[in-house]
């Protein structure tokens, strides 16, 4: 038995910081210079760190892509796009291996967040996955707070093994996101989004 949860629109109310900073993450697909410095990279990701976190197993990675490895890992990626492709009997356009070389360059700043899975553990999978998820928005929601824009991003790159393994992952392991982060610039238009409607997502469960 369930009951409908009355939608209260929290999104507009005043005072409250973290609902602000919440309400205030958008996805921003182009952000430009200055990226965070290091000692706000540094609380990025110590946000990331203290993500809910079931035993803490700490089953998350950061990797920064910045300055020159932000090219030098966009070559990579048209690499693999190649290799992708071949398997299909394929090859790419200049068009998309240059679209691979530069799509990176769309921040400043990439954090990779990737879900470290320990095997052994009692923990399933699908939580530690979770905590990695959580320690991503987490990642985004400082960089919010900060006055940043974000973008999580995911895309045939986060599945590839060879990807993977340049990050010293292991096939057991994921990548959850590539976290795009940057400054907003005035032309930097968020992802069209609705708010969706609570009361058709949730409701009271009742005896
Ligand atoms: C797991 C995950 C993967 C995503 N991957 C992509 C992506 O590859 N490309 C993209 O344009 N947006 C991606 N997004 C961003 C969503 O499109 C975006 O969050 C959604 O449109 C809502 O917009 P908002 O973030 O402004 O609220 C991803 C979001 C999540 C949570």
């Amino acid at each position: 038995m369930s009951a409908n949860i009355q939608s209260l629109s929290f999104g507009s109310q005043d005072g409250n910081q973290t609902l602000d900073t919440i309400w205030g993450r958008r996805s921003i697909g182009r952000l430009v210079e200055p990226a965070p410095n290091q000692s706000e990279l540094t609380a990025l990701l110590e946000a990331g760190s203290i993500a809910p976190d079931h035993d803490r197993l700490r089953p998350f990675r950061f990797i920064i892509l910045s300055g020159d490895s932000l090219d030098a890992f966009g070559s990579i990626l048209a690499e693999r796009l190649t290799a992708r492709l071949a398997l299909a009997g394929m090859s790419p356009t200049e068009g998309q291996l240059q679209k691979e070389r530069t799509k990176l360059r769309r921040a400043p700043l990439v954090i990779v967040v990737a879900a470290k899975i320990d095997t052994s553990s009692r923990i399933p999978e699908i939580e530690q996955f979770a905590t990695a998820a959580a320690a991503a928005e987490n990642i985004l929601l400082a960089a919010t707070s900060m006055g940043y824009g974000s973008m999580w991003r995911t895309g045939d790159i986060s599945y590839d093994e060879k990807i993977k393994q340049e990050f010293g992952l292991s096939s057991t392991d994921h990548i959850v996101g590539w976290l795009y982060i940057g400054t907003r610039t005035d032309s930097s238009l968020p992802v069209a989004v609705q708010v969706p409607d609570i009361t058709d997502l949730a409701s009271h469960w009742t005896p």
